[in-house]
């Protein structure tokens, strides 16, 4: 049995992922491949749990919240994500290890040996395949968060914060070319789709055959 592919969507606040990992499911569908989509934080009710906590009092000190993301990921990792690549089933995650990079990482200044760390720990060996890095400008980044009101999240409102966000999934792109692939999200909803079918079939479909 051929093992799945597993995708995940990145980016700042607002960027657009939530909409993309649902039409990407629905295309890789019609083609017949079984896919399972989920999210982090999320995906395992251990996984909604810290999602809920982490939305409703961010913790104080970014080590206690980098450790319930590591938490849930494993969680995520044992339950979810592995067992359905293991049967051939592909797995689309909104979100996953390059946010604790970017938010944690270079947003809290949590030490890079530290977080690939816990990854070891609790994704390795199994690495997405392929990473949709959905880019906008900073600005449209607050205005899109503003309007969706999640202002108060993670210091959504500043400018620099975006800026900062939008940076970090910059360098992870430029460093990890093989594995990454920037989407520029600023685009119409259709033509992001397209963009992601076109680098979903480029590094994955053609190998899937
Ligand atoms: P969202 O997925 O609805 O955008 O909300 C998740 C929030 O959690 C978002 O602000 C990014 C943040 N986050 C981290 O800070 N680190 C992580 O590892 C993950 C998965 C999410």
């Amino acid at each position: 049995m051929k093992r799945g592919k597993f995708i995940t969507f990145e980016g700042g606040e607002a960027t657009g992922k939530s909409t993309q990992t649902k039409r990407l499911a629905e295309r890789l569908q019609q083609a017949g491949i079984p896919v399972v989509v989920t999210r982090e934080p999320g995906g395992t009710p251990v996984g909604e749990d810290v999602r809920e906590l982490i939305m409703k009092d961010r913790p104080t000190d970014p080590v206690t919240e980098l450790l319930l993301f590591a938490a849930a990921r494993a969680e995520h990792m044992t339950s979810i994500i592995r067992p359905a690549l293991d049967e051939g089933t592909w797995v689309i995650s909104d979100r996953f290890i390059d946010s604790t990079r970017v938010y944690q990482g270079k947003l809290y200044g949590i030490e890079r040996t530290f977080i690939e760390q816990l990854e070891r720990f609790t994704v390795a060996p199994d690495y997405p395949d392929l990473t949709l890095i959905l880019d906008v400008p900073a600005n449209e980044g607050v205005e899109r968060a503003q309007s969706r009101g999640t202002l108060s999240r993670y210091d959504a409102q500043r400018i620099e914060t975006h800026e900062a966000l939008r940076e970090g999934f910059l360098e992870i792109a430029t460093a990890e070319p093989q594995r990454c692939v920037l989407i520029d999200g600023y685009l119409p909803v259709a033509s992001v789709e397209t963009a992601v079918w076109q680098a979903v079939s480029a590094h994955l479909l053609a190998e899937a055959d």
